[in-house]
């Protein structure tokens, strides 16, 4: 599996990984939940402090530049000061209490910060990063939710194909021979690509930010050129548990945003996402992501939806002839205004949103 390729070349602390290729991975199954978490967890802590640092990497997607870039950033700044042996730092805990102890208004411990952002990258490149997690992934699909997520989203263009007859609002033509896009996409040979779903998926494009097979383009969706005509439209997206990874809340506005760029007129989204941002998040609820962003801001129609133990399935139709209403979304989905946090204090929460 390509997966199991690595171009590594040098660590942060300038250990050599050429003869340490990522083939060395054996991941445990029961292992696979606490690396997707930790790879989650500091990729958060790393864009909040990037942008503490005014550090903007949006012109790249690639894992490997960011690192590389990193590791000149903090060769540059770490070498200027003087002082850092003398500042000892229980790193796992400064990173627990990054947002509470890290601000914009507080310059004085910006050297404190490049060593956090040092330990982060070491441990990120040491650990096999993003490939590794797309490896935890994979067998996090069969071990944690009982198969890949496009079993659902089969299922349900099935049935929307069935019930056509008695909804022809629905449009047929759009339900089958559909040109598909699939961000974050880990495997050629998921549900969705079985050869007797052809009638129904005509041609799959499929995108990832690191691509372990040819036929999976390395592409961060966030930086596609937007489609200049309606041929570089899709009839169907699927963009199953990717918003979570993006670890910028006003980033994840954007990719919902460009979800909406990228569908056709009657087009589908097939949104997947932890059960845990629309349930235990207080800032999200599934009703605020359902109807007030992707119907009052999206307009896009909920067609389907499931709850699992652990993850939650949607189906949206865009809405023909209708348009982003960024006003509203702007207006109220900015900066974590949208919940009344307090109400849900008393139990463990998460702080997933989205923002405009
Ligand atoms: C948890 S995996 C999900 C894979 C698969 N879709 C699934 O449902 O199991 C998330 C994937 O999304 C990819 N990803 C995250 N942000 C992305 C972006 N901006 N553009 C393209 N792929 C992205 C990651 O590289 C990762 O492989």
């Amino acid at each position: 599996m390509g997966l199991l390729r690595s171009n590594k070349r040098t660590t942060i602390t300038g250990k050599n990984l050429n003869n340490k290729t990522v083939n060395t991975i054996n991941i445990k199954p029961k292992n696979t939940k606490k690396i997707i978490n930790r790879y989650h967890f500091l990729i958060k802590c790393r864009a909040y402090i990037f942008k503490l640092l005014q550090i903007d990497l949006i012109k790249t997607d690639d894992e490997l530049e960011i690192n590389e870039f990193v590791q000149s950033y903090l060769q540059k700044r770490l070498n200027k000061s003087k002082g850092n042996n003398d500042i000892k730092l229980d790193y796992e805990n400064e990173l627990l209490q990054l947002r509470k102890k890290y601000n914009f208004n507080d310059k004085s411990k910006d050297q404190e910060l490049l060593l956090i952002l040092k330990f982060i990258t070491t441990e990120i490149i040491d650990n096999g990063g993003l490939q590794r997690y797309q490896l935890a992934s994979i067998m996090g699909q069969q071990s944690n939710r009982g198969g890949d997520s496009s079993k659902k989203l089969m299922e349900w263009i099935l049935e929307l194909n069935d019930n056509v007859v008695a909804a022809p609002e629905l449009k047929q033509n759009h339900f089958i021979g559909m040109n598909t896009l699939e961000i974050g996409c880990l495997r050629i040979d998921n549900i969705l690509s079985k050869n007797k779903y052809r009638k129904f998926i005509n041609n799959i494009e499929r995108i990832d930010l690191n691509s372990n097979h040819p036929e999976i383009a390395k592409q961060d969706f966030l930086l596609r050129d937007l489609p200049s005509n309606e041929t570089e439209k899709f009839n169907l997206i699927s963009c199953s548990l990717v918003v979570n990874f993006v670890p910028d809340e006003y980033k994840r506005g954007e990719m919902l945003i460009r979800l909406k760029q990228f569908c056709l007129p009657n087009g589908l989204v097939f949104l997947v996402l932890p059960l845990s941002c629309v349930e235990n998040s207080r800032f999200m609820t599934s009703e605020l992501l359902v109807n007030e962003i992707m119907g009052k801001g999206l307009n896009f129609k909920l067609l389907k939806e499931h709850k699992s133990n652990k993850i939650v399935y949607y189906l949206f139709q865009n809405v023909e002839g209708t348009e982003i209403n960024k006003k509203y979304l702007k207006q109220h989905f900015n900066k974590r205004n949208h919940i009344d946090s307090s109400s849900k204090k008393n139990f463990k929460m998460n702080n997933f949103s989205i923002s405009f």
